[in-house]
């Protein structure tokens, strides 16, 4: 316990996302069915308690950063609490963590102001569309006015950057990235835009209808003048200054210019289930450790030590032979 959490390719390992639910209150098209999935059992979901001592073992071991996803990380009802046990925990060398999560933005505006007094650091918002009649068709749900309020509300607060995300689809917003990129400015945001991939729970997707990082940059590029900001470093965004200015615009290009060689990242479950990449088809269990092992801490470590050595260099959408993980989007958390 206590040394790094380094992987068989040399990667060293400071992220942990943490899901907190897999329950959302939207239905994007490109992450669950209408219906919703089969939700995970209420028994097996982690409890406070359960993801402090997973998110301790881990800080310990050097991660740095958990980044709070979900479903939708606002439904769990002890949220704040979450992010301020959380925040209470600091690193080996005495540094606390960094809080981050990434929400659809509905009931942001209530809960802000709470989030920053427990610790929030950082916020990552999802917004695919400013136009209230495709956010109805692609969500399912006629919200966008709650997620522009939770926008604003982080505009207004002090977390930052900032980052807006949206998963660009032909033929639903691909025609909209100008006009995100300047609602982002306008709020002191990064603009991210995402290649769609394969974690779709119809498994309908495909390459030919996927918008490339290319094409995004050359619709970008029809407006501003693009120059590449270096030192990425593990972040999936690459990203461009606009016009030379401050503002910039990122992409995330997982399938055309897949980022795993620089991977950092860890994935917990909600159900307690570790994993070593997005998509990975092999899941750790936490569970039966939390909830019974002798001694709590140097199981957690062993696992967390058992997953890292099992991370492959990188995921194989581009393989013919890909198969899509289990497990969908909303119960893994991006
Ligand atoms: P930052 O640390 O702020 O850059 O956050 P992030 O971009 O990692 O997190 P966010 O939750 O906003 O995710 C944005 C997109 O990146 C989503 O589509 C995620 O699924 C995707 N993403 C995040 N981490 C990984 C990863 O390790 N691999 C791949 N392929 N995609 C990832
Ligand atoms: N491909 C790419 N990004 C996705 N997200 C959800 N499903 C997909 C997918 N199939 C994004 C959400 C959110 C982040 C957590 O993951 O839009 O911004
Ligand atoms: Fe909910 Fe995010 Fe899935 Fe949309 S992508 S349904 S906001 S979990």
């Amino acid at each position: 316990p206590g040394a790094p959490l380094v992987d068989t390719h040399g990667r060293v390992h400071r992220d942990l996302r943490i899901s907190l639910t897999d329950r959302c209150s939207l239905r994007c098209t490109y992450c669950m069915p209408e219906q919703g999935n089969e939700w995970l059992a209420k028994t097996s979901i982690l409890t406070l308690d359960e993801i402090e001592t997973v998110a301790r073992v881990a800080a310990a071991d050097g991660i740095t950063t958990f980044r709070l996803t979900g479903g939708e990380p606002l439904l769990r009802t002890d949220i704040v609490e979450v992010v301020r046990r959380l925040a209470a925990i600091a690193g080996p060398d005495g540094r606390p963590v960094e809080i981050a999560m990434t929400t659809n933005g509905i009931r942001l505006r209530e809960l802000l102001p709470d989030l920053v007094d427990a610790g929030l650091d950082r916020l990552n918002v999802s917004i695919d569309t400013l136009r209230p009649d495709r956010f109805r068709d692609l969500t399912r749900r006629d919200r966008l006015s709650d997620v522009l309020d939770g926008i604003a509300a982080a505009a207004a607060s002090p977390l930052r950057p900032l980052k807006l995300n949206a998963v660009a689809m032909r033929g639903v917003n691909d025609d909209e990235l100008v006009d995100l990129v300047e609602f982002a400015v306008a709020h002191d945001a990064q603009m991210r835009f995402i290649e769609q991939m394969p974690l779709d729970a119809g498994h309908t997707w495909d390459r030919s209808s996927m918008v490339t990082q290319d094409e995004i940059l050359g619709r970008l590029a029809a407006r501003w003048t693009l120059t590449p900001v270096p030192g990425r470093g593990g972040a999936p965004a690459a990203r461009w200054t606009l016009d030379g200015g401050p503002d910039t615009v990122g992409v995330i290009a997982s399938v055309t210019a897949p980022f795993c060689g620089d991977c950092d990242r860890l994935r917990l479950t909600a159900d307690g289930q570790l994993r070593n990449c997005l998509f990975s088809t092999t899941e750790y269990d936490l569970l039966p450790l939390l909830r019974g092992a002798a001694d709590v801490t140097t199981a957690i470590d062993g696992m967390l030590r058992s997953c890292v050595r099992g991370k492959l260099p990188g995921h194989a959408i581009n393989d013919p032979s890909f198969l899509q993980p289990a497990r969908g989007m909303n119960a893994i958390g991006g």
